[in-house]
C-alpha cells in the first residue's frame, strides 16, 4: 500500500457561498472515494455571507451528483489561514489577487494558486461567478475538473477512482 501525506486545502471564492463550496464537497467527495485523509475548506475573500449556507443553486446542482454540502457555512479568510492550509486554490484572478495583497510573505505567497491551473486541458482559466449567471452546471463541471487535476498531481492515484 502506498500512504499519501496529509494535505491541508483550502478552496477560496469570493462570497463562499457559490464556487468554493463545491470545491469543498467535491475534493471531499473524491477523496472519499480514493482513501485520501486529508484536510479540506473553503473561504471567501468577502464576509458579507459569513454564517450562511451554500447557495440553493450550489447545493442543488451538488445533490444532482449525489454530493451533499448543504451543512457548509460560509466564512471569511483569516490571516491564520495562510499558516493552516498548504493549498490556498482561488476560483478566479481576482480572488487570485485579493489573496496575493493579503500578505507579502514568500511562504504565504506560494501556497497560493489558481483553481483552473489544475485543469491543463481547459480553456477556462477562471471558474466564472455563478451568481447572477446561473451556471451552476458549468461551474460544476469545472471544479471537478480541476479538482480531478488537483488529485491527480499531488496523489497520483489511478483514474479509475476519479469520476
Ligand atoms: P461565490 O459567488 O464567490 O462563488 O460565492 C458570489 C456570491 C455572492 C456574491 C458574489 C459572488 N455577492 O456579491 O453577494
Amino acid at each position: 500500500i502506498i500512504i499519501y501525506p496529509c494535505m491541508n486545502v483550502l478552496f477560496v471564492c469570493l462570497g463562499n457561498i457559490c464556487r468554493s463550496p463545491l470545491g469543498e464537497g467535491i475534493l471531499k467527495n473524491i477523496c472519499d472515494h480514493t482513501g485520501l485523509d486529508w484536510n479540506i475548506d473553503s473561504a471567501g475573500t468577502g464576509g458579507w455571507h459569513a454564517g450562511e449556507s451554500p447557495d440553493h443553486r450550489s447545493i442543488k446542482v451538488a445533490a444532482k451528483h449525489g454530493i451533499d454540502i448543504h451543512q457548509q457555512r460560509a466564512r471569511q479568510f483569516k490571516q491564520d489561514d495562510f499558516d493552516k492550509f498548504d493549498h490556498i486554490i482561488a476560483m478566479d484572478k481576482s480572488n487570485f489577487k485579493d489573496l496575493t495583497s493579503l500578505t507579502s510573505d514568500p511562504n504565504h505567497l506560494a501556497k497560493i494558486s489558481l483553481m483552473m491551473d489544475f485543469d491543463t486541458a481547459s480553456t477556462f482559466r477562471d471558474v466564472p461567478d455563478p451568481y447572477y449567471d446561473n451556471r451552476f452546471d458549468l461551474v460544476f463541471e469545472l471544479v471537478t475538473n480541476a479538482c480531478n487535476g488537483f488529485v491527480q498531481k499531488f496523489a497520483e492515484v489511478p483514474i479509475s477512482l476519479l469520476y
